[in-house]
């Protein structure tokens, strides 16, 4: 009997969106656990800073820059992190955005950069690292999507669809990779404490509204998001697939 372990020695995770909040923790939560890490985003000097953080407590990274406003960019920097490491068997799909402001206000700029950084970037980059991992038989996707992508949330109208419909694409992959042994599965935060979700929740009497209805009365930290990936990057996690587990105290589930 093998008991259940968080252990990934030997495994190779790339982390988009690493240069800071729930990327960062992400990223130093699984090389603490023993991965290999490609940490991508836009800010060179952030992910340099994340590389060396990493490799001084003993663990390999590289970081590849990239802008996922630009699909090409982001399946250039897929292919650049396969040729380097030859195959990925962690993905962590957690770079994101979000234009907080009324439906009535969103511009067509805004909704594109929503929808090509949260959604069309990222299914094309699990597309390019999927049919790696199709050939091993063996891979685990994490993809972070919101509490906003299972409920409602007023002035996110372009964030609510992209994050919803990240959870839809989770459950399509894990349906039709499953026979390849990939896992892939969902995260779903409530506000964490991040440069994200400071600005989004700066107004002091929507932040205290939102307080309120989370039943174990915080909002999170980047390491309560860490966690639950690592859980779902190990192989304590090998028959959950096409889930979505909220990190959110509770919001969702009145
Ligand atoms: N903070 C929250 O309240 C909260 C709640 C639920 C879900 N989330 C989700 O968690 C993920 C991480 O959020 P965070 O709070 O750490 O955000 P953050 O703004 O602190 O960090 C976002 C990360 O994504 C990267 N990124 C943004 N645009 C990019 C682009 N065009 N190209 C490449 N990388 C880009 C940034 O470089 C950064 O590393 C996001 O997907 C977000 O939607 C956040």
């Amino acid at each position: 009997m093998v008991y259940p372990s968080f252990d990934l020695s030997g495994k190779v995770a790339m982390v988009t969106g690493a240069s800071k909040g729930i990327g960062r923790s992400i990223a130093l939560t699984l090389a603490n656990a023993g991965a290999d890490i490609i940490a991508t985003a836009r800010n060179e000097e952030e992910l340099k800073e994340l590389v060396s953080e990493i490799k001084g407590k003993g663990k390999n990274a590289i970081y590849i820059p990239a802008d996922l406003n630009n699909t090409e960019d982001a399946v250039k920097m897929a292919n650049k992190a396969l040729e380097i490491f030859g195959r990925i068997d962690i993905l962590v799909n957690n770079a994101g955005v979000s234009f907080p402001q009324p439906a009535l206000e969103v511009t067509e700029e805004a909704w594109d950069t929503t929808m090509n950084v949260n959604i069309k970037s990222l299914f094309f980059i699990t597309q390019v690292v999927g049919k790696k991992m199709i050939e091993h038989k063996k891979g685990k996707i994490i993809n972070i999507s919101s509490q906003a992508g299972i409920v409602g949330i007023e002035d996110h109208s372009a964030y609510c669809t992209s994050k919803g419909g990240l959870i839809l694409l989770t459950k399509v992959l894990a349906i039709e990779w499953g026979k390849y042994g990939i896992n892939i599965n969902a995260v779903a935060p409530t506000v964490i404490l991040t440069p994200m979700g400071e600005k989004a929740w700066s107004d002091p009497e929507k932040r205290a509204k939102m307080l309120e209805q989370i039943p174990l009365g915080r909002f999170g930290y980047p390491e309560d998001v860490s966690g639950t990936v690592l859980f779902l990057a190990s192989s304590a996690s090998d028959l959950i697939t096409g889930a979505v587990i909220p990190v959110d105290g509770g919001y969702t589930a009145r």
